[in-house]
């Protein structure tokens, strides 16, 4: 699904790599993103469901999306005022399949110039090795989606009955907006457990959960209850640390290094899983998968990024996509080919030969090949060159 702008320079490239460590797998092509809003209605089309729910393997460039306004406008004359709806396709692909588990790694390749940084009392710089991964509850919480702007008198009634909602009882409705934040038990356990299933595979001592039970204490307290008892539980020799989200991006510039396994609800994981990847190299980097039982969708982290979609050659980083790839290929057991691709990524940043405009921190635009960055497909050419 390479969907829209940079999304089909970069998923070709990952597929590139894809083939070039022998993955055994037919590439089919499906449909999504803003072209398909604008000629049917619908950005993620019944066929590209049908796609996925009988192959169960996705990988995902990205999508453009757009206001309100600009999406009725842009629709097809012959689609206009029919009732069509403009959804997020990746939300919809989300909750369609139940993909809430998403995983996040931020992993710093040594060599890359982005790296975050530190200078240590004496005055000497130092590049802590960050190695972090982010599993974020991909369905619910602050992002479920329910909410209001002037809510319904019966939304009232049910939230007057609260003894907080007093201070807000002659708020008019249209000054009013109101977002709900859902987590369930069963979702909760499941995004524990799959971080934790994952420290132990890897071998990482701990599991931060980061929430903020003190404050907002149903939902975090939920989350954080769980933890606890999956931990005490099933996983014993894994040791449970709580941190306050807040107080974790504070502490971001301290010793990120030293948690190697978060896991959050939806807002604070999305948070913190940026936060995390702009220490490692930003969103040329950042690779994400997005999980359920049956169906699972690895993407960039990244958008469409328009301005450099029609740029020839290409100039936007392949690696966030490439990694996407590897973490696809680790997801259906096959861990040696994708240590072969991180393996192949590292050793092209630790060369440092070979570097796409951003990780030259130029500004992005036509004339960063003469200024001596990679192209997009070059960066690939050399990774492939690294295979081994
Ligand atoms: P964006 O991620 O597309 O681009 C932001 C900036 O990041 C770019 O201008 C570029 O400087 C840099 N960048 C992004 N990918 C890069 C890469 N692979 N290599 C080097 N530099 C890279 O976000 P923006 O501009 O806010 O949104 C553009 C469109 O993408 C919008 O329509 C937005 O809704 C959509 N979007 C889609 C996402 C998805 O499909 N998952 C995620 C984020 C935005
Ligand atoms: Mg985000």
């Amino acid at each position: 699904m390479p969907g829209d702008g940079i999304g089909n320079q970069v998923i070709p490239e990952a597929i590139r790599v894809l083939k070039a460590v022998n993955f055994d797998a037919d590439y089919i092509h499906a449909d999504i993103g803003w072209e398909f809003w604008r000629s049917e209605g619908n950005a993620l089309p019944g066929r590209t469901i049908d796609l996925l729910t009988k192959h169960k393997l996705g990988l995902f460039g990205a999508i453009t999306s757009k206001p309100k306004k600009d999406a009725e406008a842009e629709l097809d004359p012959k689609l206009r005022w029919k009732g069509y709806v403009y959804y997020s396709p990746i939300v919809t692909m989300r909750q369609r399949f139940n993909l809430d588990i998403c995983v996040r790694p931020c992993v710093g390749f040594a060599g890359n110039p982005l790296n975050y940084i530190r200078k240590r009392p004496d005055g000497v710089f130092e590049e802590p090795q960050i190695n972090t991964t982010i599993f974020r509850q991909n369905t619910e919480g602050m992002y479920c989606g329910v909410e209001w702007t002037n809510p319904p008198d019966n939304v009232r009634a049910a939230l007057n009955s609260h003894p907080r909602f007093g201070a807000f009882a002659k708020v008019p409705g249209e000054d009013l907006a109101i977002s709900v934040r859902i987590i369930t038990r069963t979702a909760a356990e499941r995004i524990v457990t799959a971080a934790f299933e994952f420290a132990k595979r890897k071998g990482f001592k701990a599991v931060t959960i980061c929430e903020k039970p003190n404050v907002v204490r149903e939902t975090s307290g939920m989350m954080e209850e769980v933890a606890k008892e999956i931990q005490a539980s099933k996983f014993p020799e894994i040791q449970l640390w709580r941190n306050n989200i807040d107080a974790q991006l504070m502490w971001l510039n301290k010793n990120p290094e030293s948690f190697n396994v978060i896991v959050a609800s939806n807002l604070f994981g999305d948070i913190l899983s940026d936060a995390f990847a702009g220490l490692v190299g930003g969103l040329g980097f950042a690779a994400s998968g997005n999980i359920g039982d049956e169906v699972a969708v690895f993407e960039p982290t990244h958008g469409s990024a328009p301005k450099y979609a029609s740029l020839n050659p290409p100039i936007v980083n392949p690696i966030a996509t490439i990694l996407a790839a590897a973490m696809l290929v680790e997801h259906v057991g096959e861990d040696t080919k994708a240590k072969m691709i991180w393996d192949a990524v590292g050793a092209v940043v630790r060369e440092g030969k070979v570097r796409t405009y951003d990780m030259m921190r130029l500004t992005g635009g036509p004339k960063v090949i003469e200024q001596g960055a990679a192209s997009t497909p070059q960066m690939t050419d050399a990774i492939l060159a690294k295979l081994r």
